[in-house]
């Protein structure tokens, strides 16, 4: 029926592979020959690509990262890098691109599109930070990776009678360290959402914890709030109370997938190749009042998405005493 091209890009997120699996086998299943592009768009500027059989995404399922490794492609984000990549593309005979990654990849991607390739995207990203879908590959499996990680260092926390505060991933997406908030019962969660560089207010607060007697405490700070080593320094300075700093970093990014993140990557992925049997072009991959669906990329770009102000109200609620 014709040639489907499948990428991951930008950062990894655990349940990728998932989704490259199930796009080859139903891509094969419903008459189509499906390419693995390897690095991300860099891949097809450098004609890195693969015919992938039903055996070449064999024991690919469980594991995280992505076998077809990712790129951020300096050159693809010049126009002239979108131009050639996409008379690569002619000259392959590879007419639809699917692109597995965040919001960064899918810009790249609408982009592309307008030189005459049919792209379609699938949400991959830890960060769950995509307007248009309520579920992104890898936020479920990050989020209990970190959660277990918090979990342990309130049990040291708790024994020392410390602070910790704990860095989660998330330059500019406070979902990780809102959801680790609920989950963990944190006492604070800095969001770059909504975090006002009030440290005073915040000082306070934990001194007025203490007080309270909670004997230890753990503050989440999400990375687009950053400067944890500086916050736990001013946090003893100002308390009194011994704090220690943990970056999470890039733990968050491995590990095996949860089942939740297998489902739906597997799911997402046969459905971009349906949408493509349908004929229906240029669309993004997204889930949304517990459904999967398909919106146009235009129409997806020009949609927004906060953090539910109430879930954040209730993450204070819970890691309050009074
Ligand atoms: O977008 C996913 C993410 O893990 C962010 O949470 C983080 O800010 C960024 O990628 C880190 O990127 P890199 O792996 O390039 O350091």
């Amino acid at each position: 029926k014709g040639k489907i091209g499948v990428l991951t890009s930008g950062g990894d997120a655990p349940g990728m592979n998932a989704a490259i699996r199930a796009v080859v086998r139903t891509g094969i299943t419903r008459g189509y020959d499906v390419y693995g592009i390897r690095r991300g768009y860099n891949g097809i500027l450098h004609r890195e690509m693969d015919l992938l059989t039903f055996k070449d995404v064999s024991e690919k399922l469980q594991h995280g990262g992505t076998f077809l490794f990712t790129a951020r492609s300096a050159e693809f984000r010049e126009i002239e890098g979108k131009k050639k990549a996409a008379e690569i593309c002619k000259e392959m005979g590879i007419e639809t691109l699917i692109v597995i990654g965040g919001d960064g990849s899918f810009t790249g991607a609408k982009n592309l599109s307008k030189f005459g390739v049919n792209i379609i995207g699938i949400p991959g990203t830890i960060d769950l930070d995509i307007a248009y879908t309520d579920y992104t590959i890898g936020f479920d499996t990050a989020v209990n990776t970190a959660m277990e990680a918090i979990d342990r260092l309130r049990e040291t926390s708790n024994s020392h009678e410390r602070c910790s505060v704990v860095e989660v991933m998330g330059r500019s997406a406070g979902y990780i360290a809102l959801w680790c908030g609920i989950a963990n019962g944190a006492e604070e969660i800095l969001l770059p959402e909504k975090f006002d560089n009030n440290y005073d207010a915040l000082l306070e607060q934990i001194h007025k914890n203490r007080e309270l007697g909670m004997t230890h405490q753990i503050v989440v700070n999400a990375e687009g709030v950053g400067h944890s080593d500086e916050l736990a320094k001013k946090i003893e300075d100002a308390t009194g109370i011994e704090t220690r700093a943990t970056i999470l970093g890039h733990l968050q990014r491995g590990g095996s997938p949860t089942a939740r993140d297998r489902f739906y990557a597997s799911m997402m992925g046969a459905y971009a190749v349906d949408v493509i049997d349908q004929g229906r072009k240029n669309r993004l991959i997204g889930y949304k009042n517990g459904k999967l669906y398909d919106v146009d990329v235009d129409e997806a770009f020009a949609m927004t998405k906060s953090i539910d102000e109430y879930e954040y109200e209730i993450a204070r609620v819970l890691g309050t005493r009074e």
